[in-house]
């Protein structure tokens, strides 16, 4: 053969692995509002940016008419690309090509990308959109699959795993994209569920439908398995790209810096006026937030579940930084079950990633009741403890209002770590709050009192000026120091600062028992 001949040949062959399953199976994708495995790499990665390995690759499987069945690629397309020039493994599942599901070929193509990954330090993105295992090759599939899950675990911590869910994703194979570190999921068009609505009809008898069992508004906001909700494909896709701004390339680099016009020292005058003077009136926290980093810009992370707590990250004097802030604006800001889970899971991210942790501070709390003792509040609570104590990335930690209970201790506190405490004028740090405090401490006198209202009124009044405010604290040091609300930035702005060598360490170990 010439080289001509062999140069036609190479192009041909391209092409075909380009067709995937073909044009029909292409057009019903599109007619879904999905687009192809390629076009979403497009999507993804910078112009130009992606090259593609293993294309030449197709099952080995037999029966039930496989041989003749054999597409380049086997349904997978994988390979390293450039987001805002950084270096990402990717692998695309092709819809077209036996609903994406995946063979033994297919596995190995994705384990290929994750140990590249890993070896070379760089983050891995998977698009995902399969039927699952593939049915005809029965365990050989499922051995493919914990070949996946375990690279998922190895690569925990050490690179930042993204799973993007752009169709079904069930049974099994839910397992990689839950160990990753994000999945963002596309509403309308992806579903995640370990046995579909017919097996749940036939177990429990329960009648629901794909969207309401494992749609993305399900997983975003009432599972939390789903940290973001992309509108479209492209929509989910930007995001992503966006999240890169905030996350480094491995577990041994800084968090990526971002140079900003927005004034360190840019003192906020709504920040005076933000704590209402009721202490039982909420505010938005949010709006707190905004004010204080850089450029007002917030990436938040699982913003529809859980929001009591908020998660996300934000640059502030050009360092990214992880911010955890109690929601007066949803139950008071208290901690329950799902923000302690929300809160722990973003924090260890944060600490395994080297990006420092900025909490904003108002919480009355853990929430009481019958549900939350019964559901394992006193398991899930510790968890969020736990990943505050053991992190030794920079923390810093201002309280705007309430600082109640244990809730006081895990959010931050100096007590178990954090490296800074700033408290505004506002700020109240006592075991718990006034009414609770002198319900307890004085109910016979209150109950004697001629008028029982007006007693309790004078007593909650007493521990106010005795408690409700921050210089308890101040003065044992517990806060560093009370400050100007408008001085937020600046004075966070510099923390990060002083803080950004910071080197602490916690005893080796194999490896410490979080509270699961
Ligand atoms: C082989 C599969 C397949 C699979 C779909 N296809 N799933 N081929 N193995 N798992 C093929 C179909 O035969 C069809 O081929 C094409 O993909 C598109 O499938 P359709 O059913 O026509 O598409 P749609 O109506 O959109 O339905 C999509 C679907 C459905 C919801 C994903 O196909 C489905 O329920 N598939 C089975 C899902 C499943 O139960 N998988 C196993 C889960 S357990 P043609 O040739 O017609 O295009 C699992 C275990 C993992 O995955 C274990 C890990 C430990």
């Amino acid at each position: 053969m010439s080289t001509r001949e062999q140069l036609d040949r190479l192009r041909r062959l391209r092409r075909e692995a380009e067709r995937g399953g073909g044009e029909e199976r292409l057009a019903a994708q599109h007619a879904r509002g999905k687009l192809s495995a390629r076009e979403r790499l497009d999507l993804l990665l910078d112009p130009g940016s992606f090259v593609e390995l293993d294309r030449f690759v197709t099952h080995r499987a037999t029966g039930f008419g496989l041989e003749e069945r054999k597409v380049l690629g086997d349904g997978v397309v994988t390979g390293h690309g450039r987001i805002d020039g950084r270096l990402v493994y990717v692998f695309s599942q092709d819809f077209t090509v036996f609903g994406g599901s995946l063979s033994e070929a297919h596995a190995e193509k994705i384990v290929k990308v994750q140990d590249l990954a890993l070896k070379t330090g760089a983050p891995v993105v998977g698009l995902n959109d399969s039927g699952g295992a593939r049915i005809q090759e029965g365990v050989v599939s499922l051995g493919g699959y914990a070949d996946i899950f375990l690279r998922n675990t190895l690569a925990s911590g050490v690179i930042p795993q993204i799973s993007v869910i752009m169709g079904p994703c069930a049974g099994g194979a839910v397992y990689s994209p839950a160990i990753t570190d994000f999945v963002y999921m596309v509403r309308g068009t992806s579903f995640m569920f370990v046995t579909g609505p017919e097996v749940v009809r036939t177990v429990t008898h329960e009648d629901v439908d794909m969207e309401s069992l494992g749609g993305a508004g399900t997983h975003a906001s009432t599972s939390g398995v789903a940290h973001f909700v992309g509108e479209s494909e492209p929509d989910t896709l930007a995001s992503v790209r966006e999240l890169f701004r905030y996350i480094p390339q491995n577990n041994t680099e800084p968090a990526p810096r971002r140079p900003t016009e927005d004034p360190v020292d840019r003192g906020d005058e709504a920040l005076l006026d933000v704590v209402p003077s009721n202490p039982n009136k909420p505010y938005d926290m949010q709006d707190v937030i905004g004010r204080v980093v850089d450029d007002g810009v917030f990436y938040e992370v699982h913003a529809l579940f859980a929001p009591n707590l908020i998660t996300g990250f934000a640059h502030l004097g050009g360092h990214a930084v992880g911010v955890v802030a109690n929601q007066p604006a949803v139950l008071a800001g208290v901690l329950d079950i799902d923000s302690s889970d929300k809160g722990a899971r973003f924090v260890r991210f944060c600490d395994a990633f080297n990006i420092p942790l900025v909490v904003f501070e108002d919480v009355p709390g853990f929430l009481p009741g019958v549900g939350q003792e019964h559901g394992g509040i006193i398991r899930h609570g510790a968890k969020l403890l736990y990943a505050f104590a053991e992190a030794t990335v920079p923390r810093v930690t201002v309280i705007t209002r309430k600082a109640y209970g244990g809730a006081y201790d895990v959010m931050n506190s100096r007590h178990i770590r954090g490296d800074l405490s700033l408290a505004w004028p506002s700020a109240e740090i006592a075991v718990m709050g006034p009414k609770g405090a002198v319900e307890i401490l004085f109910r016979k006198e209150i109950a004697r009192a001629d008028d029982p209202e007006a007693a309790l009124e004078a007593r909650m009044e007493e521990y106010r000026e005795r408690f409700a405010h921050p210089y308890i604290a101040a003065a044992r040091g517990y806060v560093d120091d009370v400050i100007d609300p408008r001085e937020t930035r600046a004075r966070l702005a510099g923390a990060l600062d002083i803080l950004e060598n910071k080197r602490d360490a916690n005893p080796s170990r194999k490896h410490g028992n979080i509270p699961l």
